[in-house]
């Protein structure tokens, strides 16, 4: 136990390596025959207590950002895009037919990347006709689109919103020209002025707004300075991640990652209760471990939700990952093998996941923490199998720790806890799965 809880990782500098946790089991369990068995596992009966939702990758953006992790291209052409749509048409051509989705209503769509604001109006209409085979032609009630604030106009925006659009999600990263120019960034504050008030204007009731604690030469000043900026937007929701640099990063490919350039993890955790404090002072509530809402009512964020509850997903596009049946799949990896894949008749599936009942559990338990709080008493209700007595056991240490405290059967992550709650997520893994961390 004493092990367990004294993993050195994210206490000191910021390092080469991963932090945010996204998904149970982790990718590295994930195999080919996991994948036979996720496609198997489209032609299964959908559980009535599941509901489905729609993610599509748009995997291009007009410049690498020196931080990034995602799956992207830059320097693609209108045609490239095309044929990207076109294989996107195909896929849910492919996979509307499965017993899993047919007939389904998806609750929520999210187009996330990359950056999808890069794809110019023509293109966003295609991508939305291309879903029809999934949506039926109508949009789901809950569907966010990720905008870069410098590929933005007038246009596109009346578009967005004619197409359905309810959340627009603003990678806005930073507030100061200096940093965002460090940081490879292609856009400036002053777009992020104008595109927010754009907007606006449009009459988007749910603008969030991205933003990124740790980047390469950031100070306290230059934090403290972006976080009333982005209040004096009056965003509907602001999301703050902790900069994590893993290996296919341009910054940690070109050997740029040296301890005096980056804020480490506990000055990004105190950045992070301190924009907290100050968004809460102003009337803003934590819904979870990164995101502040103005309006606890009406400002949702379904894709989120949904996901960390276990409900199905169904990705579209590039590298996306899926989780449908209890199992999950990931697509291939590059955009010509993704492409040919599906060009020919075949499901794009390069590898996957069938979760145990045990698995299912551990994985609800994981993402819904993300929250703040659970219901542990309902998870277990939800599934066949028994909390494991290894995660029961790390919970008790997450307690002891001062991570976790437990009333009755809810268990709710104290204020520092939620700070740092993917640096004890791992905990609460099976031990096979905690190797590396
Ligand atoms: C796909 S991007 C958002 C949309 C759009 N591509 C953009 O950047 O404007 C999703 C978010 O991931 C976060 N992100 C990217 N790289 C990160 C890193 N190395 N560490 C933590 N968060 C990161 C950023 O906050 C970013 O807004
Ligand atoms: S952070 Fe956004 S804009 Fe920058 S490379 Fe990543 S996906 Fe593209």
């Amino acid at each position: 136990m004493t092990t367990l809880l004294t993993s050195p990782s994210h206490e000191g500098a910021t390092e080469q390596g991963t932090y945010f946790v996204s998904n149970y089991p982790p990718y590295g369990a994930w195999s080919r025959q996991g994948a036979r068995d996720a496609i198997a596992g489209l032609d299964l009966e959908p559980d009535p207590g599941r509901k489905l939702g729609l993610y599509v990758h748009i995997p291009f953006c007009r410049k690498r950002c020196s931080f990034c992790y995602f799956k992207v291209y830059t320097g693609k052409n209108s045609q490239d895009i095309s044929n990207y749509i076109e294989a996107i048409a195909q896929e849910a051509r492919l996979l509307a037919e499965r017993r899993a989705i047919a007939g389904r209503s998806p609750e929520f769509l999210y187009v996330g990347g990359g950056t999808p604001s890069y794809l110019g109006e023509a293109h966003v209409r295609e991508l939305i006709k291309a879903l029809e085979p999934l949506t039926g032609g109508a949009a789901p009630p809950a569907f966010t689109f990720e905008c870069e604030p410098g590929t933005i106009s007038r246009g596109k925006l009346e578009a967005l919103q004619e197409l359905g659009v309810t959340r627009l999600s603003f990678g806005v990263e930073h507030m100061n020209d200096e940093m965002l120019a460090a940081n490879g960034r292609a856009h400036s504050r002053k777009q992020v002025l104008s595109t927010f008030a754009l907007a606006r204007e449009v009459g988007f009731a749910q603008i969030n707004v991205d933003l990124l604690a740790g980047l390469a030469g950031e100070t306290d000043d230059q934090w403290t300075q972006c976080v009333e900026d982005t209040l004096a937007l009056e965003p509907d929701s602001v999301t703050i991640y902790q900069l994590e640099l893993p290996p296919n990063t341009v910054f940690a490919r070109d050997g740029e990652v040296e301890p005096s350039r980056f804020a480490d993890w506990p000055t990004k955790r105190r950045w992070l209760r301190e924009a907290f404090a100050r968004m809460q002072a102003s009337g803003f509530t934590l819904t979870s471990a990164y995101t502040a809402v103005r309006d606890v009512e009406r400002a949702r964020f379904a894709y989120r939700d949904h996901v960390w509850r276990g409900d199905d997903l169904l990705a579209l596009g590039v590298s996306a990952f899926s989780h449908i049946s209890g199992r999950h799949h990931q697509n291939e990896k590059h955009i010509e093998g993704y492409q040919t894949r599906v060009s020919r008749g075949e499901l794009p599936v390069s590898r996957g996941h069938a979760l145990s009942d045990t698995e299912r559990l551990v994985r609800e338990l994981v993402l819904g923490l993300k929250h703040g709080s659970l219901d542990l008493r309902e998870l277990e209700a939800r599934h066949s199998a028994p909390l494991p007595d290894e995660s029961a056991r790390a919970l008790e240490a997450l307690e002891g720790r001062g991570v976790l405290s437990r009333d009755q059967t809810t268990l709710r992550v104290t204020e520092e806890g939620l700070l740092e709650i993917d640096r004890w997520l791992p905990l609460l893994f099976d031990p096979i799965y905690r190797r590396g961390i």
